[in-house]
């Protein structure tokens, strides 16, 4: 049985406070600690009494609510957000503050609330047996073969098209950035864990990620190459534990150099994806890779191979790579420069922009694979 769940809650409209008594009514398990208009009693009423859930009614996009709410999320309360506002900025910005669910409230918010109140219940409830996400670490044979673009444009899809909640760690110090590829500028990086206190931890990980979308997020890394250097598989490893549970898929971008942090990538994943092109170079520098991969103890069930730039003049087929490898080809990806490079001065996804063109349509089906363990025909 679940146990009872004490909410306090901030309202900032009659029309709001009706609006949630009525939700809260159709819900059992619940202790109401309070409903209180005032900003500044609701944020001391909840540090002293630390209820379970925190909810916010934000009428106007009050800039007040919305730092009051990221103060206690970093204290690490959990906090939901109400609005009538479906304003996706306005509901990325409630997610970088600290928000661990946005409802609109419309004609469905009951149905909404129900659903996230499971949501946070379940993760409550599950605390000693924390939800392991599935890690996919995503490596090329050598440089240049197109695993960015492949890491970013699966990200996408998983979480827009796939709805998993997807994490993008980008580990690759060496090749283009994920947060250049989706034109960001984060905030905070990897550097936050190099640095911060163990104990704030839990809080600093949700306020670290850049949040692309409801469902996706990037831990990005810093873009000073000597901040870089300071990032070990320690602070990987503390990033990857304090955000674990929050996520369905933790996609990992690694360098095709063997370094700590693509090692570190390699080790933590379930599913590795090699990235080949269908060139001699290419098949040489990935049957090193498959042969490292097996030292470190992977079945080559774990392999995926995956061929980008398939369709590419003098290229080699599928047959010749996988009888080279000795692995099936799990996938393949068209050469698309257009589509590509179009995509790379958007600073925008291929999937998000080109949804009809060949490449998106062949990483979709990967994507599917992965997530339902079946393989191409
Ligand atoms: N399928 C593709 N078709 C055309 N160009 C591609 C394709 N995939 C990648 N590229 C190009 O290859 C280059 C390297 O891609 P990137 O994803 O950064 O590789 P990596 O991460 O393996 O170093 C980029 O300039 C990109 O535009
Ligand atoms: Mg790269």
């Amino acid at each position: 049985m679940k146990s009872i769940q004490q909410i306090l809650v901030f309202y900032a409209s009659s029309k709001g406070k009706n609006t949630i008594e009525k939700c809260l009514q159709r819900t059992h398990y619940l202790e109401i600690k309070g409903i209180e208009n005032k900003l500044d009693r609701f944020e001391s009423q909840a540090l002293k009494e630390r209820p379970d859930i925190l909810i916010f009614e934000d009428q106007n996009n009050e800039s007040s609510v919305m730092s009051a709410l990221e103060r206690l999320a970093q204290e690490g309360m959990v906090c939901m957000l109400m609005s009538e506002s479906n304003d996706s900025e306005h509901i990325l910005e409630a997610f970088r503050k600290g928000a661990r669910e946005y409802l609109v409230i419309d004609d469905n918010l009951d149905q909404s609330f129900q659903n996230a109140l499971i949501r946070l219940t379940e993760k409550r409830n599950d605390k000693d047996q924390l939800k392991k996400a599935h890690r996919i670490a995503i490596i090329g044979a050598k440089g240049g073969v197109g695993v960015s673009h492949l890491s970013v444009n699966l990200a996408w899809t998983i979480s827009n098209k796939l709805h998993q909640k997807t994490l993008l760690v980008d580990l690759d110090a060496s090749g283009a950035k994920d947060a250049f590829m989706l034109d960001l500028i984060p905030e905070r990086t990897f550097l936050e864990f190099a640095s911060g206190d163990p104990q704030k931890h839990s809080s600093l990980a949700h306020q670290v990620l850049t949040h692309i979308t409801p469902n996706f997020a990037l831990l990005p890394l810093p873009e000073n190459p000597a901040d870089i250097e300071n990032i070990t598989s320690e602070h990987v490893q503390k990033a990857l534990d304090n955000l674990e549970s929050r996520h369905d898929i933790i996609l990992l971008d690694l360098s095709h150099h063997l370094n700590e942090l693509s090692l570190f990538g390699m080790d933590c994943a379930q599913t590795l994806i090699l990235v080949i092109e269908p060139t001699v170079i290419s098949l040489k520098a990935g049957l090193q890779k498959i042969q490292l991969m097996e030292k470190m103890g992977y079945d080559r069930t774990q392999i995926h191979i995956v061929i980008n730039r398939y369709n590419r003049k003098q290229a080699l087929g599928p047959q010749q790579v996988s009888n080279s490898l000795d692995l099936p080809v799990f996938g393949w990806l068209p050469c698309d420069e257009k589509h590509v490079t179009q995509a790379e001065n958007s600073g925008k996804p291929v999937c998000f922009s080109y949804p009809g063109c060949k490449y998106a349509k062949k990483i979709f089906q990967v994507a599917d694979m992965l997530l339902t363990g079946s393989e191409e025909d």
